[in-house]
């Protein structure tokens, strides 16, 4: 199985040994990739929906790999008992969806030691809510792929500081490290923003709502970014 760059991504971020759970697997593809490979000792494909589950269950078996990856449909992490995985992989959905997959599973979370997320948007709501919830940003990465930058978050289990707002945008990992994609990310970044500033102005209400002030701010802190 080969898999694209940012899947790819992702693999590279499981520990040796994980016992993994992969959130909305819909083919099977990061599972099937990771089993051979010895990395994962357990792993469940998981998806809500059927229509995926049929081709990750014909995947997997066409792989050889139907007594080693366990196939469950289900609603988020209740495909999976507290205890069972130490590793949650919820890739290729919003930042809210993954959001209120974890929230919705606290008693699994609790024995869990990473999670590997990659949203395609909302990513400072969901860093907030890491941190807000005893995990915190050990590794992240960048990724181009089709002319659009993903973010891929490992984060880990343990208390630490909330970032500073900048860094939950950008990423506080992402963020050390100066490269070309940060800055194409930040330009792509600035560039939303001032186009929602400038919608706004169009209505004296928008102008004076927080959101306004909010969006301001945000294009601010961008800004000011030191290279
Ligand atoms: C865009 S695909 C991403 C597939 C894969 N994770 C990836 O990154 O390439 C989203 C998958 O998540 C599944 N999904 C959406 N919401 C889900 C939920 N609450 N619980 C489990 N699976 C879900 C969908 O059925 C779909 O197969």
């Amino acid at each position: 199985m080969r898999l694209d760059k940012r899947l790819s991504a992702v693999a590279e971020f499981v520990g040796h040994g994980a016992k993994l759970v992969d959130v909305g697997t819909d083919h099977g593809k990061l599972p099937i990739y990771l089993m051979p490979t010895g990395k994962v000792s357990f792993a469940v494909a998981s998806d809500k929906n059927e229509g995926p589950l049929f081709f990750a269950r014909e995947n997997i078996n066409r792989a050889g790999l139907e007594k080693k990856i366990s196939v469950r449909l289900a609603n988020g992490l209740n495909s999976v008992q507290p205890g069972e995985v130490d590793t949650v992989v919820v890739a290729g959905m919003g930042g809210a969806l993954i959001k209120e997959i974890l929230a919705s599973s606290p008693l699994v979370l609790e024995s869990v030691e990473s999670l590997i997320l990659q949203p395609m948007n909302e990513g400072a709501a969901l860093r907030r809510w890491l941190y807000e919830n005893d995990f915190y940003i050990e590794n992240e990465i960048l990724v181009k792929e089709d002319g659009r930058i993903y973010e891929i978050v490992l984060a880990k289990s343990g208390t630490r500081k909330m970032p500073k707002e900048i860094e939950l945008l950008l990423g506080p990992v992402i963020l050390k490290h100066k490269t070309e994609l940060l800055k194409e990310r930040i330009t792509e970044l600035k560039n939303k923003e001032e186009k929602k500033l400038l919608g706004m102005e169009r209505s004296a209400k928008a102008k004076n709502s927080e959101e306004y002030a909010l969006t301001e701010n945000k294009l601010k802190g961008l800004e000011e970014l030191e290279w």
